[in-house]
């Protein structure tokens, strides 16, 4: 039995389809059961990473874990004393390998997952993944109001993976001991800037798109509402820090899978109907 937490999640849905073609018998871990939407042959249990002590680990062998919660240390416990063998987490491309100073707060929540699992005696693999494809729906909104998007930092740079090809790697890294002890710094082909994404999915929708450059300032208030003021500010930064920074493209997704990965032209004309 593998538990599949983050079951509903970008990621986590691909991973229930990547393992139920795989044969595997699945408990999907949510907060809401009712609203989950899996498929009919997924087990779906009620559950909180805030809540560790309670997770539903009878007869489960593996694990696909969400940083969530704030017990990463007890979750870990609780996994290693459950008879649970593996586990592959979703960490971020953010999280450094040269520093104990993590730089931000997403990077810092991730590595402590990541040291927590190091720690355990558990058998893990960490999922590195860049931007995903889909934070593109960010702008779904404004592309289905009009032909201008407005959002800061239009010449950052990144690796946009489609969420399938992180499920993909996890699907394998939760079925292959091969991937044990691995940290895989998972990318999309190849690397372009926000303009360049926006420009992909005007080309898909057959429109004219333009990106309007505004500040960070006027969109932290609006995020602030989502997130902690620390995520906020760590997501802005990053974005800062990646404007004229062409992003380390890897062959990570090819080499694990063995199918190249989707390209972000791909992932717009398969999302297309969410712009318009
Ligand atoms: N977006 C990116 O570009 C990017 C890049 C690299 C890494 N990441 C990382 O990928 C992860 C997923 O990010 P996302 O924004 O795409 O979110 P998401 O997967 O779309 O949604 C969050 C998922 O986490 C589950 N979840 C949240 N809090 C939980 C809790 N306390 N206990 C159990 N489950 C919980 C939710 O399940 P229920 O609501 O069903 O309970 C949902 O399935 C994050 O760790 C993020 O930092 C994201």
């Amino acid at each position: 039995m593998i538990l599949v937490t983050g079951a509903t999640g970008s990621v986590g849905r691909h991973v229930v389809d990547g393992l139920l073609k795989e044969g595997q018998m699945i408990r999907a871990l949510t907060r809401n059961p009712a609203g989950a939407q899996l498929p009919a042959a997924v087990e779906v249990v009620a559950g909180d990473l805030s809540r560790p002590s309670e997770l539903p680990l009878d007869g489960v062998r593996a694990v696909y874990l969400m940083a969530m919660g704030e017990h990463p240390h007890e979750t870990a416990q609780v996994l290693a004393d459950a008879g649970v063998t593996t586990v592959v987490l979703l960490s971020t491309s953010e999280v450094r390998d040269d520093t104990e100073h993590q730089p931000g707060a997403i990077a810092a929540r991730h590595a402590v997952f990541e040291n927590a699992l190091e720690r355990s005696g558990l058998l893990w693999t960490f999922l590195r993944p860049n931007e995903f494809a889909g934070n593109a729906l960010q702008w779904a909104p404004q592309i289905q109001a009009g032909d201008v998007v407005r959002a800061p930092y239009g010449d950052a740079w990144s690796a946009p993976i489609h969420e399938r090809d992180v499920a993909a790697v996890a699907v394998r890294a939760l079925l292959d001991e091969r991937l044990h002890g691995a940290k895989l710094l998972l990318t999309g082909p190849e690397t372009m800037t926000h303009r360049d994404q926006l420009h992909h999915i005007a080309t898909v929708l057959g429109r004219q798109l333009r990106f309007e450059e505004i500040p960070a300032a006027a969109v932290r208030e609006k995020m602030a509402a989502y997130a902690p003021a620390e995520i906020v500010d760590a997501l802005l930064n990053s974005l800062a820090e990646a404007v004229g920074e062409p992003a380390t493209v890897t062959t990570t997704v090819y080499d694990v899978t063995g199918r190249r990965p989707f390209t972000f032209h791909e992932w717009a004309a398969e999302h297309e109907g969410s712009f318009r």
